[in-house]
């Protein structure tokens, strides 16, 4: 099958950042994808070129086989982006909105289908609200909306539920999860990893521009989940801090492959005096997963010192 989203040695550069560098994926249709990463790790950028909003150095992206660059218009029919950052007309109406945007695609007639958007996304009682009179919640659910005026077969978020309520979390899950049972294939970002955990069948993850992990959810949580000890003490054993994954006070976080090693810790700590107030066992999550990922990967520049010279 083709794939709905393929991207082939992506690389695209700011100034002195590496925001993209050399990354390949590919998105089967019907897939529900997420893609994770810290702040900065390029996810934004790789949705950009997708949107044919940014030009590439480097590489190439087909959406539903038509390529972002040379088959621009197909692509973008293809497609519905919904941005990470807050754009709009304050002067409009909600429902004028996605007219609109509708209107770019040449639907004239799409109100049956804008009034079932607006239904999902708990917008009804605003259709006539002017954009500028919204919530920041809000205005994040109409511009969830205007990516799907179109009804594309391929739909990308970036980070939908930031700023958003609980209620309408669940409900534009529901919604989305429908869409993409009906065979849209979806892309995710987010930073909420049990959203990413709950919803998406295959994950990669970025890191300074580069894929550091691709694989279904359920494999990178078996292969990666070994367990975390999470611990009320002092302090922690100089030894074990490379295994530390969060700290929060007196509380540490600490990823540990087989129970042997939670014996080896904790012999470690009756040597060195120190004393454990609280202990307990948990499965890791891919929140977990994903710290121990982004640890193990070294950084750029330990990655590839004679490529990239002194400036
Ligand atoms: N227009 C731009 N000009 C200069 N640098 C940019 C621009 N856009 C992105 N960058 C840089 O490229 C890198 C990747 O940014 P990007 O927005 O793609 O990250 P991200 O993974 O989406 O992060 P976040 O989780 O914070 O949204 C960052 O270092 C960022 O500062
Ligand atoms: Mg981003």
């Amino acid at each position: 099958m083709r794939p709905a989203v393929d991207v082939v040695g992506l690389s695209r550069r700011y100034g002195r950042v590496q925001a993209l560098d050399g990354v390949d994926l590919s998105v089967a249709e019907g897939e529900f994808f997420g893609l994770l990463g810290p702040n900065g790790a390029g996810k934004t950028t790789l949705i950009s070129i997708l949107a044919g909003l940014v030009r590439a150095d480097a590489g190439r992206v087909r959406v539903m086989g038509h390529d972002v660059v040379d088959d621009y218009r197909a692509a973008r029919r293809a497609l519905g982006v919904v941005p990470q950052e807050l754009v709009f007309d304050p002067f409009f109406t909600v429902r004028e909105t996605l007219r609109i945007q509708s209107g770019y695609f040449g639907l004239s007639r799409n109100d049956a289908w804008i009034d079932e958007i607006l239904h999902h996304l708990d917008l009804a009682s605003k259709a006539d609200a002017n954009m500028r009179s919204l919530s920041g919640g809000m205005k994040r659910r109409v511009l969830v909306g205007q990516a799907l005026v179109h009804r594309p077969p391929v739909i990308v978020l970036d980070e939908p539920t930031a700023g958003v309520d609980v209620e309408l979390r669940q409900s534009l899950w529901s919604f989305i999860r429908r869409l993409n049972a009906d065979g849209h294939t979806v892309i995710l970002t987010t930073h909420y990893l049990e959203e990413a955990e709950a919803l998406c069948g295959r994950i990669a993850m970025l890191k300074d521009g580069r894929v550091v992990a691709l694989d279904t959810t359920q494999a990178l949580l078996s292969r990666n989940a070994g367990l975390t000890v999470r611990l009320v003490a002092r302090a922690l054993p100089p030894a074990w801090l490379p295994r530390l994954l969060r700290r929060t006070g007196d509380t540490w976080h600490i990823g540990i492959d087989r129970p042997a090693d939670l014996e080896a810790l904790l012999a470690d700590m009756r040597v060195a005096g120190m004393h454990v107030d609280e202990l307990t066992l948990d499965e890791a999550d891919l929140e977990q997963v994903f710290l121990r990922i982004m640890q193990s990967t070294p950084a750029p520049s330990a990655r590839a010192p004679a490529t990239e010279g002194a400036r």
